[in-house]
């Protein structure tokens, strides 16, 4: 027993006992939008990677959708539709600056979910939209 402990160091164990399928893409920003999704709404059970995928290329009245500035693919470089910009990939899988500053990652979700869906993103979406961008491999 002890030597079975010893050989699991802390963060492998967190991992294999974490049975959220979620586990496997664990970051501290998208612990608060979880927490902000619970006070949104009581019945929140977890966010969905599926659903993430969705909106990613859900067009919005104005016929954008996050993938027109950030291509099909987060990993992919993006080109923002207006200003034709380059934007570095938006998966930490491409780009490990992604997702680790929570400011940048609010202002950035305030504005562009306004682009491109007309209106402010639920804590639901922004944990939806995260879990599948971080699960991109
Ligand atoms: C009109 C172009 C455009 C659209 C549409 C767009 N984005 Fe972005 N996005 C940007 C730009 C520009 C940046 C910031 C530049 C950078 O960080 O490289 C950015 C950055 C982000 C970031 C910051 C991530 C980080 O950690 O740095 C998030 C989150 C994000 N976008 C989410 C979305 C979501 C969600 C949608 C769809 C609802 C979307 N974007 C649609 C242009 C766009």
């Amino acid at each position: 027993m002890k030597s079975n402990l010893s050989l699991c160091k802390l963060l492998a164990c967190l991992a294999t006992v974490g049975t959220l399928p979620l586990s496997a893409v664990a970051n501290p920003i998208l612990d608060d939008y979880r927490a902000a999704a619970r006070q949104e709404k009581a019945a929140f059970q977890d966010f969905s990677l599926a659903a993430g995928q969705k909106l990613y290329s859900t067009v919005g009245p104005n016929q954008v959708s996050c993938a027109s500035c950030h291509t099909d693919s987060p990993k992919n470089v993006g080109k923002h539709a207006k200003t034709n910009k380059l934007i570095e990939p938006l998966a930490p899988s491409a780009n490990p600056k992604r997702f680790t500053d929570a400011s940048q990652v609010e202002k950035w979700f305030k504005r562009n979910c306004n682009d491109a869906l007309a209106r402010a993103c639920t804590a639901q979406e922004k944990g939806d939209f995260m879990s599948y961008v971080l699960s991109v491999k």
